[in-house]
């Protein structure tokens, strides 16, 4: 594997062999020294076009971890901001001699377009309304270390299912692995052709092993979806009241940034059930393991 753009260049086989890598990767970051020699003299582009905390941070810890040598690009502050072009800051990286190019963009399909003027390896880290591959990645492997598989699972992923990345790359993904997924949201914002769908939360949550909770992206939002903040909440929010009718093995996932209050109240956010600070640093173990899968080769 040369790039990872989307889900769907991910079969069960090469998905389950990351996340096997990332468990020993997580090895690594549990130790005192948390550095492996592997991508010693190789250089990873961090290429961010769009806002980013979790993402950007954990790529940069799990090169720095693999021991490859940094460089954080971010559109702000560089030439983006006088019109230069990402073909032409794409042959800049290439003559630099960029061996890995981790790229957000706010344009989907701009990492596919990357891929085809650079030498090294295109990492997605976040294509518009597109794909995020390594958080479904992160999302699939906590949901295998807190249930003990992936396959059979039930999988609601619930909210703003038309703006996420995190969703579609997520459909491709658990689906692959054999768990079964229902988005849930209002009509406005969850897309048909996606796979199943419901309108009603509380009709899924009784059945749901998993429920993934996503952010309302007010920032790509051109139109009003719903009445109002408040309406939204009332049903599609996840409060203590609809955690009680989940299972009681059932968990609680959230890619972050979240809107404490809106999507998810803070008791939900912040109890046990929740996965979403083991999710942040699951990245980094997840990162690393794609990181050394497409520059350092096959694992043993
Ligand atoms: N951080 C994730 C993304 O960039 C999810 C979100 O922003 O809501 O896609
Ligand atoms: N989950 C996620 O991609 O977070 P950031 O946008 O902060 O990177």
């Amino acid at each position: 594997m040369k790039h990872l753009l989307s889900a769907a260049d991910l079969d069960a086989a090469t998905a389950t062999e990351i996340l096997d890598i990332a468990a020993s990767m997580a090895a690594v970051s549990g130790r005192e020294i948390k550095k492996l020699p592997t991508l010693r003299g190789r250089t990873v582009v961090n290429l961010f076009y769009e806002d980013s905390t979790r993402t950007r941070i954990s790529f940069e810890a799990a090169a720095k971890r693999l021991s490859a040598d940094v460089i954080n690009f971010s559109a702000k502050g560089s030439s983006v901001a006088k019109g230069e072009s990402l073909k032409d800051t794409a042959w800049t990286l290439q003559a630099m001699g960029a061996d890995a190019v981790v790229i957000r963009h706010p344009a989907s399909g701009a990492p596919h377009r990357l891929a085809n003027w650079v030498e090294g390896s295109v990492l997605n880290a976040g294509d518009g309304t597109h794909e995020h591959p390594t958080q479904a990645l992160l999302d699939a492997y906590t949901i295998r270390s807190r249930m003990g598989k992936i396959d059979g699972l039930q999988v609601a992923i619930v909210g703003d299912v038309l703006h996420s990345r995190v969703a579609r790359s997520n459909v491709l993904l658990l689906t692959t692995l054999g768990a079964k997924v229902t988005l849930v949201g209002p009509p406005t914002l969850v897309p048909s052709e996606l796979g199943e769908y419901s309108y009603d939360l509380d009709a899924v949550l009784p059945e749901a092993d998993v429920v993934m909770m996503l952010r309302v992206q007010r920032e790509r939002m051109t139109d009003s979806y719903f009445p109002s903040a408040r309406e939204y909440s009332r049903r599609y929010g996840l409060d203590g009241a609809r955690v009680r009718r989940m299972p009681d093995h059932a968990i609680v996932m959230h890619p972050g940034p979240m809107n404490r209050g809106m999507e998810i109240t803070p008791e939900v956010a912040d109890s046990p059930r929740s996965t979403i600070v083991e999710q942040v640093t699951n990245g980094v173990s997840v990162r690393m393991a794609c990181l050394y899968l497409l520059l350092g080769g096959k694992h043993s």
